[in-house]
């Protein structure tokens, strides 16, 4: 069963007047993205995995959803799935009413790794799904995310003359520059050091708060999730399940030393508690950074 909780109660920090409620209290959420049942076992020499069990979820038009849990519990398969980048083995996944089966011009993910092609420019890696797609490139598009995200003059660097965080910075950009209504992020700051993370979080929450895209966002940091999400899906161990939705009602802009107040920590915890209750003896950690 699904049970929809709310964390109640404001973290004391001070808000500058142009504070964005997290959420739309009083309207009814439009579906984005609904998830039926989904069901998928991959098919190994040794057997069968069965990697998600009947996933049920809307993911709302507009919101920031974070998706949470163990190590193996399904989120990539998930999130795969959503791309259309694999089938599922039952159960749907719609955009609207069009079933999600193949990759769909307006859902982009981004990947833990930026994957930029090493022999590419800056430039010629974002304009990469324009060529793929044969038509012209939005250069103007382009230079305003390029700008946005603090990487003009960079262009013409390649791959390995750029930071982790500025690759993933460029990837952000490839991935918006096709102006999907849906952002499938995959872990994409996993692999940042700590203070490149926090400011991509800072980042992330801009540019959410400046398009209002529909964002799911996998991460295993508890305090990631909150930090960003309107809503944050916890799944249990494999098979992959929702086992739980925390309603995130924080006002927005969020400053990363919220994580340090006592409300925000009250509610890493009580996610943590359920996600170390909902696991089996024995099953992987959740990495709590
Ligand atoms: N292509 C595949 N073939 C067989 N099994 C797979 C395949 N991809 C994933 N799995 C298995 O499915 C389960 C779910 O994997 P998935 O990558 O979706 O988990 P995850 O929650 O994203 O894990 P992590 O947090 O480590 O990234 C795991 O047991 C994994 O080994
Ligand atoms: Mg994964």
């Amino acid at each position: 069963m699904r049970i929809t909780q709310k964390i109640e109660g404001r973290i004391g920090v001070s808000m500058t007047e142009s504070t964005v409620a997290a959420g739309a209290p009083g309207k009814t959420p439009k579906t984005k993205m609904a998830i039926r049942n989904a069901t998928k076992v991959y098919e190994t020499r040794s057997g069968g995995v069965h990697a998600l069990d009947n996933v049920s979820l809307d993911v709302r038009e507009g919101e920031f959803l974070c998706i949470l849990g163990p190590s193996g519990c399904g989120k990539t398969t998930l999130l795969w799935s959503m791309a259309g980048l694999h089938s599922l083995t039952s159960g749907d996944i719609r955009l609207g009413n069009e079933p999600i089966v193949k990759p769909h011009p307006e859902i982009a993910m981004i990947f833990q790794d930026a994957n930029l092609l090493p022999w590419r420019n800056l430039a010629k890696n974002i304009e990469l799904p324009f060529e793929l797609k044969r038509k012209p490139p939005d250069r103007a598009l382009i230079a305003r995310l390029l700008d946005r995200v603090g990487l003009t003059g960079f262009e013409n660097k390649m791959p390995r003359e750029l930071s982790g965080g500025m690759q993933q910075r460029a990837s952000i950009v490839r991935s918006l520059s096709v102006n999907p209504s849906v952002l499938l992020m995959d872990e994409p700051f996993g692999a940042l050091d700590a203070f490149t993370r926090d400011e991509m979080n800072l980042l992330i929450q801009e540019i959410w708060m400046e398009t209002r895209k529909t964002i799911a966002f996998v991460t295993h940091s508890i305090a990631e999730a909150i930090f960003l999400a309107d809503r944050v899906a916890v799944m249990s161990a494999r098979p992959g399940r929702i086992a739980e939705i925390y309603d995130i009602d924080i006002p927005r802009p969020r400053s990363i030393e919220i994580q340090t107040e006592p409300d925000f920590i009250k509610r890493v915890l009580e996610i943590k508690s359920r996600i170390q209750h909902g696991r089996g003896a024995g099953g992987p950690r959740v990495a709590i950074t």
